[in-house]
């Protein structure tokens, strides 16, 4: 028998496995994240599992083997920020042939295969329920995959995260709701929810590592239902050991009398909601096809204001959506003078393709949805800082964030109340918890002095 022998040795073979693996661990990888916290946490999600396959994060996207643009595609502004971004690293690939680019996230979604006619140049598109495929769509030389996944809800992701000390999770995916300007039930897909005791374990794991808060995720928290529903979920979780407990985004037509108790009993869940209204016309509301009236929101409101002292209501209202006359928008005007929301985030109607408000006639000018919007911020502000005002004096329990970004002696955090405090720093941790003396309050975030120390949760 003829014995043919390798021309390595084992050592040499091993040799070259060490190289290989060297060269993997090489792999550098820069993300450019765009829209909402769904999509800050999938770039976690992505980096997780691209780090398993030996990528490491690259300081800048000159260094980097692979780009990654995880888009957003709710507002036209959104996506046109993405694509002046990606015409802007074109050059990058010219000069480094082996530069691979993909893009991911909602706007990869809705735009599909037309990214590649838009920008040759891209050699991947993936969309935002298929990240846990990424590796093996870098396997080839150019790809696309943007399916259902109906099975998301039933994947582990291995998350790389931001903080060490506050965490998004993921609870469920997709929505169904449909509001006629929205395009996110077309890039999201259909809702699907992942069993309480995945998240649990996620939780738990989080809770051994020291991370003191999570904030859960879905485009519609209330309609989560597993083997439990919503606040079967928070009851769950706030037996888990976690200190604080945040959720985005509630659907006002969703939000149930059991939620509102679940607020008002569970001492980790935190004392805040937002709860976007989008418009305070009922004319409006019914073609955004919200499904509830000014009067139901402001029941639900009054509900949660009876029921939890001293929570803060957010929201975001929506100027300019096609038909709005005048008398429509003074009503959303005169719902943010009656409810006195704690912060706002309005935006102007963007028509987006292949929603059914895109295809209205009546649509408004820029000039007329620029004039609504410049008319409410100045009303909003004056209102948060009136609410603000009221905290002045009262000593509040403060998770510190880090260094101010405004101030490099102050420390930054956050309230129960989602609300942003600035302290002198004496050396607080990221991640303590202090309590703070409310000393000054400003339009956008309030200034206090450290009261004492709470100890730290056991
Ligand atoms: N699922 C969440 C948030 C979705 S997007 C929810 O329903 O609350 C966040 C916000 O963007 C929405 O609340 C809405 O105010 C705004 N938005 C969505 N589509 C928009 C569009 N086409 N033009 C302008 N604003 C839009
Ligand atoms: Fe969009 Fe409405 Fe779904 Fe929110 S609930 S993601 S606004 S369709
Ligand atoms: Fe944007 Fe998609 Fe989030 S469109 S806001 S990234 S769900």
């Amino acid at each position: 028998m003829l014995e043919v022998r390798s021309p390595f040795s084992s050592d040499a073979i091993e040799e070259k496995a060490v190289f290989v693996l060297h060269f993997k661990m090489e792999k550098l990888v820069f993300i450019y994240t765009y829209g909402c916290q769904m999509n800050v946490h999938d770039s976690e999600k992505i980096r997780g599992v691209l780090s398993e396959k030996g990528y490491k994060t690259a300081e800048t996207p000159e260094e980097a083997d692979l780009i990654v643009f995880n888009t957003c595609a709710i507002r036209a502004k959104a996506e046109q920020k993405f694509y002046s971004q990606l015409g802007r690293i074109k050059f990058l690939k010219q000069a480094n042939k082996d530069l691979k680019i993909a893009v991911a996230g909602c706007a990869a979604q809705d735009a599909k295969q037309k990214i590649f006619r838009r920008a040759p140049y891209v050699d991947y598109v993936i969309g935002p329920r298929n990240i846990q495929s990424l590796p093996e769509l870098l396997l080839d030389s150019r790809g696309l995959f943007v399916t259902e996944n109906p099975e998301i809800a039933e994947q582990e992701f291995p998350a790389q995260r931001d903080s060490a000390t506050k965490a998004w999770i993921t609870i469920m995916y997709g929505c169904n709701n449909f509001c006629t300007y929205c395009i996110v039930p077309y890039t999201r897909g259909r809702e699907v929810s992942r069993p309480s005791n995945s998240i649990l374990a996620e939780i738990g794991q989080l809770v051994n590592k020291g991370y003191r808060e999570v904030t859960l995720l879905g485009q519609n928290v209330n309609s989560y239902r597993s083997d439990t529903d919503f606040p079967g979920l928070l009851r769950l979780i706030d037996r888990s050991g976690i200190h604080r407990v945040r959720f985005v985004t509630s659907h006002p037509r969703d939000l149930s009398a059991d939620l509102i108790k679940a607020l008002s009993d569970l001492p980790s869940l935190c004392e805040h909601i937002h709860l976007p209204l989008q418009s305070g016309s009922d004319k409006i509301l019914s073609a955004m096809n919200r499904r509830y009236t000014y009067a139901d929101y402001l029941a639900r409101v009054t509900g949660l204001r009876n029921s939890v002292p001293g929570i803060s209501i957010t929201t975001d209202v929506i100027v300019g959506f096609p038909g709005e006359t005048e008398e429509d928008y003074e009503l959303t005007v005169r719902a943010l003078q009656e409810i006195e929301f704690d912060g706002l985030f309005a935006f102007k109607y963007s028509r987006r393709n292949g929603t059914r408000a895109g295809e209205l006639d009546d649509q408004l000018s820029e000039e007329q949805k620029n004039d609504r919007l410049n008319r409410l911020l100045p009303l909003q502000e004056e209102i948060t800082l009136r609410k603000n005002r009221l905290l002045e004096g009262l000593v509040l329990e403060v998770m510190v964030e880090g260094p101010s970004d405004s101030d490099p002696s102050r420390l930054t955090g956050r309230t129960r109340s989602n609300k942003i405090v600035t302290i002198p720093d004496s050396g607080e941790e990221e991640g303590a918890l202090v309590r703070v003396e409310i000393r000054l309050a400003r339009p956008h975030s309030l200034e206090g002095v450290r009261a004492d120390l709470v100890p730290a949760p056991v």
